[in-house]
């Protein structure tokens, strides 16, 4: 199996489709649905996904897919397609940057190729596994930032499971004291792909789904960042709890949000 011509045929994928959604979202017609507490999912979200999943289902003969919009899962035993058709909903139905296609090919769950395609700022960020991280065709890596006092920390505020609120509000009251500054971009997927190529150096949220995360893994560690969920092992795909930074400040880092997070959990 050849990855990189994978990867390279879904960033073709994804920018065709990010098209679609820039010139659906200008022409109106959002229809938006409501799926659960501040969770939405609009008309364009599901046409886009339809569009990636015949583009995508016959690169890799056999594979299953995950997808954000869908009640029914055909997960595969070795290989799946993970797609966020649209990650940041709010943003795209409020016409605020950033949102993003995420898709992900995953190897018994461990992602091999990732494409985050940023629509708005027309920027792919792409990595195939031992290829290195790209974005708009140049190599990036994540920064040498080597303390958290002297990193930008980005984050994603709970908006429906509000379980963990009193240590996160904690974990914000830390790094607001002990680092450059918090940012709250609104989809995931492009705060995992800024943290790869250095624009942040690292982040953290509580919440999130495999869609969300998949792609910007592999952009990460390609990029010489490492990630893990909260308590340092490797639940990040499914478990909705990850941490994320360069290879300097990582430990730093996931030490932090351990500490502060995890015993608010456990009390
Ligand atoms: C959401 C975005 C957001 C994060 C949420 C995600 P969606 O994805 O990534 O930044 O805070 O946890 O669910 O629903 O817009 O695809």
């Amino acid at each position: 199996m050849n990855l990189e011509n994978i990867c390279n045929r879904v960033v073709e994928i994804a920018k065709e489709t990010g098209r679609f959604v820039k010139e659906t979202r200008d022409q109106g017609g959002l229809s938006v649905e409501v799926k659960g507490l501040n969770d939405f999912v609009t008309r364009v979200d599901k046409l886009s996904q339809d569009r990636i999943v015949s583009a995508i289902e016959n690169l890799v003969p056999g594979a299953g897919f995950i997808l954000e919009e869908d009640s029914i899962e055909e997960r595969a035993k070795k290989y799946n397609w993970i797609v966020d058709p649209i990650d940041g909903t709010t943003n795209f139905i409020h016409g605020a940057p950033p949102y993003a296609i995420s898709i992900a090919l995953v190897r018994n769950d461990e992602p091999i190729v990732g494409v985050v395609y940023e629509i708005v700022m027309d920027e792919v960020f792409y990595a195939w596994k031992g290829g290195g991280t790209w974005l708009n065709g140049k190599k990036v890596t994540v920064s040498g930032k080597e303390k958290v006092a002297d990193s930008l920390i980005a984050t994603g505020f709970p908006y429906s499971d509000f379980s963990y609120i009193d240590p996160f509000m904690d974990t914000m009251d830390f790094f607001m004291k002990h680092s450059h500054g918090v940012r709250r971009l609104g989809s995931a997927a492009t705060d995992l792909a800024y943290v790869s190529c250095g624009r942040y150096d690292a982040f953290y949220e509580y919440g999130l789904h495999p869609w969300d995360v998949a792609a910007g893994v592999i952009l990460i560690r390609e990029a010489g960042g490492k990630v893990s969920d909260f308590k340092g092992g490797d639940d990040f795909l499914f478990g909705g709890k990850i941490v994320a930074a360069n290879g300097n400040i990582f430990d730093e880092m996931q030490k932090i949000i351990y500490g502060i997070m995890e015993k608010g959990i456990n009390n």
